[in-house]
Protein backbone atom coordinates (compact mmCIF):
# COMPACT_ATOMS: atom_id res chain seq x y z
CA UNK A 1 0.00 0.00 0.00
CA UNK A 2 1.43 3.32 -1.72
CA UNK A 3 2.60 5.42 1.55
CA UNK A 4 0.26 8.73 1.18
CA UNK A 5 1.40 11.92 3.39
CA UNK A 6 -1.75 13.49 5.63
CA UNK A 7 -3.78 14.77 2.97
CA UNK A 8 -5.16 18.40 2.65
CA UNK A 9 -8.38 19.80 4.51
CA UNK A 10 -11.06 17.88 2.33
CA UNK A 11 -11.33 14.36 2.68
CA UNK A 12 -10.97 12.57 -0.53
CA UNK A 13 -13.93 10.48 -1.06
CA UNK A 14 -12.04 7.70 -3.05
CA UNK A 15 -9.89 7.13 -0.05
CA UNK A 16 -12.51 7.07 2.50
CA UNK A 17 -13.66 4.30 0.55
CA UNK A 18 -10.97 2.49 -0.14
CA UNK A 19 -10.31 2.76 4.21
CA UNK A 20 -13.45 1.40 4.49
CA UNK A 21 -12.79 -1.74 2.66
CA UNK A 22 -9.67 -1.96 4.21
CA UNK A 23 -11.08 -1.79 7.56
CA UNK A 24 -14.28 -3.87 6.63
CA UNK A 25 -11.62 -6.60 5.43
CA UNK A 26 -9.88 -6.75 9.13
CA UNK A 27 -6.37 -5.05 7.81
CA UNK A 28 -4.70 -3.09 10.21
CA UNK A 29 -3.92 0.28 9.62
CA UNK A 30 -0.61 1.56 10.07
CA UNK A 31 0.89 5.15 11.16
CA UNK A 32 2.17 5.81 7.85
CA UNK A 33 -0.25 5.09 5.86
CA UNK A 34 -3.76 7.29 4.67
CA UNK A 35 -6.33 7.75 7.28
CA UNK A 36 -9.51 10.20 7.68
CA UNK A 37 -8.43 13.08 10.05
CA UNK A 38 -11.35 12.13 11.89
CA UNK A 39 -9.86 8.58 12.76
CA UNK A 40 -6.62 10.33 13.57
CA UNK A 41 -8.46 12.27 15.87
CA UNK A 42 -10.63 9.51 17.29
CA UNK A 43 -7.63 7.33 18.08
CA UNK A 44 -5.56 10.39 19.78
CA UNK A 45 -8.56 11.12 21.95
CA UNK A 46 -8.75 7.76 23.35
CA UNK A 47 -5.16 6.71 23.23
CA UNK A 48 -3.80 9.37 25.06
CA UNK A 49 -6.73 9.72 27.66
CA UNK A 50 -5.86 5.76 28.05
CA UNK A 51 -1.86 6.77 28.63
CA UNK A 52 -2.87 9.11 30.87
CA UNK A 53 -5.14 6.81 32.85
CA UNK A 54 -2.01 4.20 33.24
CA UNK A 55 0.08 6.89 34.57
CA UNK A 56 -2.39 8.38 37.12
CA UNK A 57 -3.71 5.02 37.96
CA UNK A 58 -0.21 4.11 39.73
CA UNK A 59 -1.30 6.91 42.39
CA UNK A 60 -3.97 5.19 44.30
CA UNK A 61 -1.80 2.36 44.63
CA UNK A 62 1.27 3.91 45.24
CA UNK A 63 -0.23 5.05 48.61
CA UNK A 64 0.17 1.47 49.84
CA UNK A 65 3.88 0.43 48.83
CA UNK A 66 5.03 0.91 52.09
CA UNK A 67 2.21 -0.01 54.18
CA UNK A 68 2.06 -3.22 52.33
CA UNK A 69 1.61 -6.06 55.01
CA UNK A 70 4.45 -8.24 54.34
CA UNK A 71 7.58 -8.38 51.62
CA UNK A 72 5.58 -10.21 49.19
CA UNK A 73 2.94 -8.09 48.99
CA UNK A 74 5.08 -5.15 48.36
CA UNK A 75 6.90 -6.76 45.62
CA UNK A 76 3.38 -7.82 44.13
CA UNK A 77 2.36 -4.16 44.42
CA UNK A 78 5.26 -2.41 43.31
CA UNK A 79 5.85 -4.69 40.02
CA UNK A 80 1.88 -3.99 39.42
CA UNK A 81 2.68 -0.26 39.53
CA UNK A 82 5.91 -0.34 37.77
CA UNK A 83 3.83 -2.34 34.95
CA UNK A 84 1.26 0.32 34.93
CA UNK A 85 3.69 3.15 33.86
CA UNK A 86 5.29 1.08 31.51
CA UNK A 87 1.60 0.96 29.98
CA UNK A 88 1.74 4.27 30.04
CA UNK A 89 4.87 4.78 27.98
CA UNK A 90 3.52 2.07 25.39
CA UNK A 91 0.19 3.62 24.83
CA UNK A 92 2.38 7.85 24.62
CA UNK A 93 4.79 5.86 21.90
CA UNK A 94 1.78 4.39 20.14
CA UNK A 95 -0.48 7.75 20.74
CA UNK A 96 3.08 9.56 19.23
CA UNK A 97 2.51 7.62 15.54
CA UNK A 98 -0.68 9.80 15.22
CA UNK A 99 1.41 12.64 14.65
CA UNK A 100 0.77 14.72 18.36
CA UNK A 101 4.33 14.62 20.65
CA UNK A 102 3.73 13.66 24.33
CA UNK A 103 4.53 16.45 25.60
CA UNK A 104 1.57 18.14 23.94
CA UNK A 105 -0.90 15.29 25.50
CA UNK A 106 0.24 16.26 29.10
CA UNK A 107 -0.34 19.77 28.61
CA UNK A 108 -4.02 19.07 27.29
CA UNK A 109 -4.17 16.61 30.59
CA UNK A 110 -2.75 19.88 32.60
CA UNK A 111 -4.99 22.18 31.06
CA UNK A 112 -8.09 20.17 31.78
CA UNK A 113 -8.90 19.53 28.06
CA UNK A 114 -7.73 15.83 28.39
CA UNK A 115 -9.59 12.99 30.65
CA UNK A 116 -8.60 10.01 32.08
CA UNK A 117 -10.37 7.21 33.95
CA UNK A 118 -12.53 8.20 36.51
CA UNK A 119 -12.36 5.54 38.64
CA UNK A 120 -8.86 6.37 39.68
CA UNK A 121 -10.88 9.44 41.28
CA UNK A 122 -11.49 7.91 44.15
CA UNK A 123 -9.48 7.01 47.47
CA UNK A 124 -7.59 4.57 48.48
CA UNK A 125 -8.61 3.95 52.44
CA UNK A 126 -7.37 0.72 53.32
CA UNK A 127 -5.52 -2.41 52.19
CA UNK A 128 -8.04 -4.21 50.85
CA UNK A 129 -9.02 -1.10 48.10
CA UNK A 130 -5.31 -2.32 46.61
CA UNK A 131 -6.78 -5.68 46.15
CA UNK A 132 -10.54 -4.56 44.75
CA UNK A 133 -8.60 -2.22 42.49
CA UNK A 134 -6.55 -5.15 40.58
CA UNK A 135 -9.64 -7.52 40.95
CA UNK A 136 -12.04 -5.07 39.91
CA UNK A 137 -10.20 -1.91 38.09
CA UNK A 138 -8.29 -4.46 36.14
CA UNK A 139 -10.64 -6.69 35.85
CA UNK A 140 -12.41 -4.24 34.19
CA UNK A 141 -9.88 -2.89 32.22
CA UNK A 142 -9.50 -6.84 30.99
CA UNK A 143 -12.51 -6.67 29.51
CA UNK A 144 -12.11 -3.44 27.49
CA UNK A 145 -8.83 -4.28 26.51
CA UNK A 146 -9.41 -7.45 25.47
CA UNK A 147 -11.86 -5.85 22.43
CA UNK A 148 -9.45 -3.18 22.32
CA UNK A 149 -6.12 -5.61 21.16
CA UNK A 150 -8.41 -6.45 17.76
CA UNK A 151 -8.58 -2.30 17.35
CA UNK A 152 -7.81 -1.25 13.37
CA UNK A 153 -4.82 0.76 14.27
CA UNK A 154 -2.02 -1.38 14.32
CA UNK A 155 0.34 0.50 17.10
CA UNK A 156 -2.67 0.63 19.70
CA UNK A 157 -3.22 -3.04 18.60
CA UNK A 158 0.27 -4.54 19.63
CA UNK A 159 0.66 -2.17 23.27
CA UNK A 160 -3.03 -3.88 23.86
CA UNK A 161 -1.95 -7.43 23.15
CA UNK A 162 1.22 -6.25 25.49
CA UNK A 163 -0.70 -5.00 28.00
CA UNK A 164 -3.18 -7.42 28.59
CA UNK A 165 -0.49 -10.30 29.18
CA UNK A 166 0.57 -7.84 32.39
CA UNK A 167 -2.99 -7.20 32.94
CA UNK A 168 -3.97 -10.66 33.72
CA UNK A 169 -1.24 -10.61 36.46
CA UNK A 170 -2.87 -7.36 38.05
CA UNK A 171 -6.21 -8.97 37.99
CA UNK A 172 -5.04 -11.87 39.52
CA UNK A 173 -3.18 -10.74 42.53
CA UNK A 174 -5.97 -8.75 43.18
CA UNK A 175 -8.36 -11.28 43.70
CA UNK A 176 -5.63 -13.52 45.93
CA UNK A 177 -5.64 -10.44 47.89
CA UNK A 178 -9.27 -10.49 48.40
CA UNK A 179 -9.29 -14.17 48.70
CA UNK A 180 -7.17 -13.90 51.54
CA UNK A 181 -8.87 -11.29 53.51
CA UNK A 182 -11.96 -13.25 52.92
CA UNK A 183 -10.19 -16.10 54.77
CA UNK A 184 -8.93 -13.88 57.33
CA UNK A 185 -10.62 -12.30 60.59
CA UNK A 186 -13.96 -10.85 60.82
CA UNK A 187 -12.60 -7.30 60.75
CA UNK A 188 -10.47 -8.08 57.54
CA UNK A 189 -13.83 -9.78 55.98
CA UNK A 190 -15.39 -6.75 56.79
CA UNK A 191 -12.51 -4.30 55.55
CA UNK A 192 -12.69 -6.42 52.13
CA UNK A 193 -16.98 -6.24 51.43
CA UNK A 194 -16.45 -2.37 52.47
CA UNK A 195 -13.97 -2.13 49.75
CA UNK A 196 -16.21 -3.58 47.31
CA UNK A 197 -18.91 -1.07 48.10
CA UNK A 198 -16.64 1.22 47.47
CA UNK A 199 -15.13 0.04 44.09
CA UNK A 200 -18.16 -1.70 42.39
CA UNK A 201 -19.86 0.96 40.74
CA UNK A 202 -16.76 3.23 39.94
CA UNK A 203 -15.79 -0.07 38.24
CA UNK A 204 -18.81 -0.25 36.24
CA UNK A 205 -18.52 3.63 35.42
CA UNK A 206 -15.09 3.15 33.55
CA UNK A 207 -17.20 1.54 30.47
CA UNK A 208 -18.53 4.84 30.10
CA UNK A 209 -22.47 6.27 29.59
CA UNK A 210 -25.07 3.95 28.52
CA UNK A 211 -24.39 3.62 23.89
CA UNK A 212 -27.63 5.94 23.49
CA UNK A 213 -25.24 8.60 25.45
CA UNK A 214 -22.21 7.68 24.13
CA UNK A 215 -20.96 10.79 21.69
CA UNK A 216 -18.05 8.90 20.17
CA UNK A 217 -19.14 5.29 20.26
CA UNK A 218 -20.85 5.44 16.65
CA UNK A 219 -17.99 6.96 15.04
CA UNK A 220 -15.40 4.96 16.85
CA UNK A 221 -17.36 1.57 15.92
CA UNK A 222 -17.71 2.67 12.37
CA UNK A 223 -13.83 2.99 11.79
CA UNK A 224 -13.45 -0.28 13.96
CA UNK A 225 -11.61 1.22 16.56
CA UNK A 226 -13.65 0.05 19.00
CA UNK A 227 -15.26 -3.17 18.38
CA UNK A 228 -18.36 -3.60 20.77
CA UNK A 229 -20.44 -1.16 22.87
CA UNK A 230 -19.97 0.40 26.15
CA UNK A 231 -22.56 -1.90 27.46
CA UNK A 232 -22.15 -4.95 26.02
CA UNK A 233 -18.96 -4.74 27.82
CA UNK A 234 -19.87 -3.69 30.93
CA UNK A 235 -22.44 -6.83 31.01
CA UNK A 236 -19.50 -8.93 30.24
CA UNK A 237 -17.89 -7.09 33.43
CA UNK A 238 -20.63 -8.16 35.49
CA UNK A 239 -21.55 -11.50 34.01
CA UNK A 240 -17.78 -12.68 34.98
CA UNK A 241 -17.41 -10.75 38.15
CA UNK A 242 -20.59 -11.38 40.37
CA UNK A 243 -19.68 -15.63 40.56
CA UNK A 244 -16.13 -14.24 41.26
CA UNK A 245 -17.42 -12.43 44.56
CA UNK A 246 -20.08 -15.22 45.57
CA UNK A 247 -17.71 -17.67 45.33
CA UNK A 248 -15.53 -15.82 48.18
CA UNK A 249 -18.56 -14.49 50.47
CA UNK A 250 -18.85 -11.37 48.96
CA UNK A 251 -22.02 -9.38 48.49
CA UNK A 252 -22.50 -7.06 45.52
CA UNK A 253 -23.39 -3.77 46.91
CA UNK A 254 -26.60 -3.47 44.37
CA UNK A 255 -30.15 -4.34 46.06
CA UNK A 256 -31.88 -5.34 42.70
CA UNK A 257 -29.51 -7.34 41.45
CA UNK A 258 -30.72 -10.48 39.53
CA UNK A 259 -29.79 -13.43 37.66
CA UNK A 260 -31.60 -13.42 34.34
CA UNK A 261 -32.46 -17.32 33.50
CA UNK A 262 -33.84 -16.28 30.15
CA UNK A 263 -30.49 -14.04 29.08
CA UNK A 264 -28.29 -15.86 30.62
CA UNK A 265 -27.04 -12.34 32.58
CA UNK A 266 -27.34 -10.45 35.64
CA UNK A 267 -29.91 -7.08 35.64
CA UNK A 268 -28.30 -4.32 38.10
CA UNK A 269 -29.71 -1.13 39.16
CA UNK A 270 -28.34 2.33 36.74
CA UNK A 271 -24.99 3.66 37.62
CA UNK A 272 -25.35 7.29 39.67
CA UNK A 273 -24.63 9.67 36.58
CA UNK A 274 -24.39 12.31 38.04
CA UNK A 275 -21.63 11.25 40.55
CA UNK A 276 -19.88 9.84 36.95
CA UNK A 277 -20.52 13.25 35.46
CA UNK A 278 -19.55 14.93 38.33
CA UNK A 279 -16.23 12.90 38.67
CA UNK A 280 -15.73 13.67 34.81
CA UNK A 281 -15.69 16.97 35.58
CA UNK A 282 -13.23 17.55 37.62
CA UNK A 283 -15.93 17.08 41.30
CA UNK A 284 -14.87 13.43 42.33
CA UNK A 285 -13.62 12.42 45.47
CA UNK A 286 -9.30 12.85 44.49
CA UNK A 287 -9.36 14.92 41.07
CA UNK A 288 -7.60 17.54 42.54
CA UNK A 289 -4.91 15.82 44.67
CA UNK A 290 -4.52 13.21 41.31
CA UNK A 291 -3.86 16.68 39.15
CA UNK A 292 -1.65 18.33 41.42
CA UNK A 293 0.64 15.28 42.14
CA UNK A 294 0.55 14.76 38.51
CA UNK A 295 1.57 18.34 37.52
CA UNK A 296 4.43 18.43 40.40
CA UNK A 297 5.95 15.00 39.10
CA UNK A 298 6.00 16.66 35.84
CA UNK A 299 8.03 19.96 36.43
CA UNK A 300 10.41 17.55 39.28
CA UNK A 301 10.97 15.58 36.07
CA UNK A 302 12.28 18.18 33.46
CA UNK A 303 15.78 18.01 34.48
CA UNK A 304 15.34 13.95 33.26
CA UNK A 305 14.05 15.32 29.94
CA UNK A 306 16.44 18.15 29.75
CA UNK A 307 19.30 15.49 29.84
CA UNK A 308 17.80 12.59 27.60
CA UNK A 309 16.81 15.90 25.07
CA UNK A 310 20.53 17.06 25.42
CA UNK A 311 22.12 13.42 25.06
CA UNK A 312 19.70 12.19 22.48
CA UNK A 313 20.76 15.54 20.15
CA UNK A 314 24.55 15.60 21.03
CA UNK A 315 24.62 11.51 20.04
CA UNK A 316 22.62 12.72 16.34
CA UNK A 317 25.24 14.79 15.76
CA UNK A 318 27.92 12.25 16.17
N1 LIG B 1 -13.65 8.19 32.80
C1 LIG B 1 -13.40 9.39 32.24
N2 LIG B 1 -14.01 9.83 31.10
C2 LIG B 1 -14.89 8.99 30.53
C3 LIG B 1 -15.18 7.71 31.04
C4 LIG B 1 -14.52 7.33 32.24
N3 LIG B 1 -14.74 6.15 32.81
N4 LIG B 1 -16.08 7.12 30.22
C5 LIG B 1 -16.36 8.00 29.24
N5 LIG B 1 -15.64 9.11 29.43
C6 LIG B 1 -15.68 10.32 28.61
C7 LIG B 1 -15.15 10.05 27.22
O1 LIG B 1 -13.75 10.24 27.17
C8 LIG B 1 -15.92 11.10 26.42
O2 LIG B 1 -15.33 12.36 26.61
P1 LIG B 1 -14.38 13.01 25.47
O3 LIG B 1 -15.18 12.96 24.19
O4 LIG B 1 -14.10 14.39 25.95
O5 LIG B 1 -13.15 12.14 25.42
C9 LIG B 1 -17.26 11.17 27.13
O6 LIG B 1 -17.03 10.69 28.45
C10 LIG B 1 -18.34 10.36 26.44
O7 LIG B 1 -17.99 9.00 26.54
P2 LIG B 1 -18.02 8.07 25.25
O8 LIG B 1 -18.66 6.77 25.61
O9 LIG B 1 -18.55 8.80 24.07
O10 LIG B 1 -16.44 7.88 25.04
P3 LIG B 1 -15.73 6.59 24.45
O11 LIG B 1 -16.56 5.99 23.39
O12 LIG B 1 -14.36 7.01 24.15
O13 LIG B 1 -15.75 5.54 25.69
C11 LIG B 1 -14.00 4.71 27.11
C12 LIG B 1 -15.01 5.82 26.86
C13 LIG B 1 -14.78 3.42 27.42
C14 LIG B 1 -13.12 5.10 28.29
C15 LIG B 1 -13.17 4.52 25.84
O14 LIG B 1 -12.59 5.76 25.52
C16 LIG B 1 -12.06 3.50 25.97
O15 LIG B 1 -12.29 2.32 25.88
N6 LIG B 1 -10.81 3.99 26.13
C17 LIG B 1 -9.64 3.12 26.11
C18 LIG B 1 -9.48 2.37 27.43
C19 LIG B 1 -9.23 3.33 28.58
O16 LIG B 1 -8.96 4.47 28.42
N7 LIG B 1 -9.36 2.81 29.79
C20 LIG B 1 -9.18 3.66 30.97
C21 LIG B 1 -8.77 2.84 32.11
S1 LIG B 1 -7.07 2.48 32.02
C22 LIG B 1 -6.94 1.22 33.07
O17 LIG B 1 -7.90 0.68 33.44
C23 LIG B 1 -5.55 0.84 33.46
C24 LIG B 1 -5.54 -0.47 34.15
O18 LIG B 1 -4.21 -0.93 34.16
C25 LIG B 1 -6.01 -0.38 35.54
Amino acid sequence: METLEKKSVAEDPILEEAFMTRLLNGEKIEPKEWMPENYRKQLTRMMSQHAHSEVIGMQPEANWITRAPSLLRKVILLAKIQDEGGHGLYLYGSTETLGTDRSELIEQLHEGKAKYSSVFNYPTLNWADIGAIGWLVDGAAIVNQTMLAKTSYGPYSRAMLRICKEEGFHNRQGYDLMIAMMRGTKEQQEMAQDAMNRWWWPALMMFGPHDKNSSNTIELMKYRIKLESNDDLRQQFIDRTIPQAEIIGLTIPDPNLKFNKETGHYETSDINWDEFFNVIRGKGPCNKQRMHNHIQAHEEGKWVREAAEAYASKHKQL
